[in-house]
C-alpha cells in the first residue's frame, strides 16, 4: 500500500517538472499542453529499462518532495466570481501563500457561472497542473467537479462552499477546508442577546427582524440564516420574521432590501441579520439613509470580519460580525494540498476540516484590525 502511494508520489514529483517547464507562463489556454488524454500517470510509466533509472531517481525527488512540498509545482485555483468582497481576501492570502512557498499559481474567475467553471478546471486539467484549490460556483455541482478531477486523479482542495460528506466520499484524494457555518449562526444569535435587552429593544416581548440571505444555494447561506434565529429561541426568545430575502452575498443587493423593508416595517424593525458583512455595509447604508441609528433603535450583525466592517463594528455603526478567518482557511487549504502532494488520502467521513469563526465586538475589534 504504502509503495503504491509512493509510486504515485514518485510520478507527481516529475511530472511537476514537466509540468513546471511546459506551463510556465500559461494562463487558460491548453495549446501546451503535456499529454492532456493520460490521466493516471503512475500507470503510464512504461518503458522497463528507463523506469527503473527513472523510478530510482524519482523517489529521491519523491521524498524530498514530501518533506519540503513548497519546492515549486503548478497549482491551478478557481474562484467562484472574483467580484466577491470575501472571496477577495481569500483569494490574496491563497496568492501570498502558495507563491511564498515557490509554487506557480494561475487563479480563474468562474464569474458565477459553473459552465465556466467547468471549462476552467478542464484547461487546468489539460494543462496537467499539480494540484487543484477549487471554490465550487454551484454546490450542486459537486459530484460533476468531483467526478472529474478524480478521473484526472489530481489532488483537490475544494474551499468556501462545502459538498455533502458522501460527495466528497467518492474521491480520496479531495479535502474540503473551510468553516462549519453553523458557528456562525448562532454567533450572530449570540451578539443579539448579548446587547442590554436581548434584542427586544421595544419591549413587547418579541424579537421582529429581516433576514437578508446570502445565495441560498449555499450552506453557508442556509446554515446562518437557520442557526442566527436557533439561538434566539433556544435562549428562550420569541422571534418575528418580517422578511426574508435573498441578497446574494452583494452590498447593493442588502442596501435595496434594507431600504424597502425600512420604508415597509419602520420601527418594527429591531434587529437586521445579514449573512454575510458586504450586505451588511449595504444595509447600514439603508439604515443610516432612514434615520436609524445602529445599536440605539436596531441591531445590525454580519458576518466575514471585512476590513470595512470591522470599521463599522469600532465606530458603533455595526453590533458585531465573526470572523470568517481568509488567512486561516487559506493556511489550511495550503497545508492540506501539500499534504495530499505528499501522498495522504482521506477516509470518507473525514474530507471535512474547519476553521474556527470568532465573534467580533467593540470589546474585540481592536484585536482584528
Ligand atoms: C462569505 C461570503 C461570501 C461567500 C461566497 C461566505 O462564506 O461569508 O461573504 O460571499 O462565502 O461563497
Amino acid at each position: 500500500m504504502r509503495l503504491s502511494k509512493k509510486v504515485i508520489a514518485v510520478a507527481m514529483a516529475s511530472m511537476m517538472m514537466v509540468s513546471m517547464t511546459a506551463c510556465g507562463n500559461s494562463n487558460s489556454e491548453p495549446a501546451a499542453a503535456p499529454a492532456p488524454a493520460t490521466p493516471a500517470p503512475a500507470e503510464t510509466q512504461a518503458a522497463p529499462a528507463e523506469t527503473q533509472a527513472a523510478q530510482a531517481e524519482a523517489e529521491t525527488v519523491a521524498a524530498s518532495v514530501a518533506e519540503t512540498t513548497g519546492e515549486g509545482g503548478t497549482v491551478g485555483v478557481c474562484i467562484y466570481k472574483f467580484d466577491d468582497a470575501f472571496m477577495t481576501t481569500y483569494r490574496n492570502a491563497l496568492q501570498e501563500i502558495l507563491e511564498g512557498k515557490g509554487y506557480t499559481v494561475t487563479f480563474m474567475d468562474g464569474k458565477n457561472d459553473q459552465a465556466e467553471q467547468n471549462n476552467q478546471i478542464n484547461n487546468f486539467i489539460a494543462q496537467g497542473v499539480d494540484a487543484l484549490i477549487i471554490n465550487p460556483v454551484m454546490t450542486s455541482a459537486a459530484d460533476q467537479i468531483i467526478a472529474t478531477v478524480k478521473d484526472a486523479d489530481i489532488p483537490t482542495v475544494l474551499i468556501n462552499r462545502e459538498p455533502t460528506a458522501e460527495q466528497m466520499s467518492a474521491y480520496e484524494k479531495l479535502v474540503y477546508v473551510g468553516c462549519d457555518a453553523r458557528q456562525s449562526g448562532t454567533m450572530q444569535g449570540e451578539l443579539i442577546l448579548d446587547t442590554e435587552n436581548k434584542g427586544d429593544i421595544n419591549g413587547d416581548g418579541k424579537i421582529s427582524y429581516i433576514m437578508i440571505q446570502g445565495d441560498p444555494e449555499n450552506v453557508d447561506a442556509q446554515y446562518r440564516t437557520e442557526f442566527s434565529v436557533k439561538a434566539l429561541t433556544d435562549a428562550g426568545m420569541e422571534v418575528e420574521q418580517l422578511d426574508l430575502q435573498r441578497g446574494d452575498w452583494d452590498r447593493n443587493k442588502g442596501q435595496e432590501i434594507a431600504q424597502n423593508d425600512l420604508a415597509q416595517f419602520g420601527d418594527e424593525i429591531e434587529v437586521v441579520f445579514c449573512n454575510n458583512d458586504d450586505m451588511a455595509i449595504g444595509a447600514l447604508q439603508a439604515i443610516q439613509a432612514a434615520g436609524r441609528t445602529v445599536n440605539e433603535d436596531i441591531y445590525l450583525v454580519g458576518v466575514d470580519a471585512l476590513d470595512a466592517a470591522l470599521n463599522e463594528v469600532a465606530a458603533g455603526n455595526m453590533t458585531g460580525t465573526v470572523l470568517n478567518d481568509a488567512q486561516g482557511q487559506a493556511e489550511g487549504a495550503v497545508a492540506a494540498m501539500e499534504e495530499l502532494l505528499g501522498g495522504k488520502t482521506y477516509a470518507s467521513g473525514e474530507q471535512s476540516i474547519y476553521v474556527d469563526y470568532v465573534k467580533v465586538t467593540p470589546d474585540n475589534v481592536a484585536d482584528f484590525q
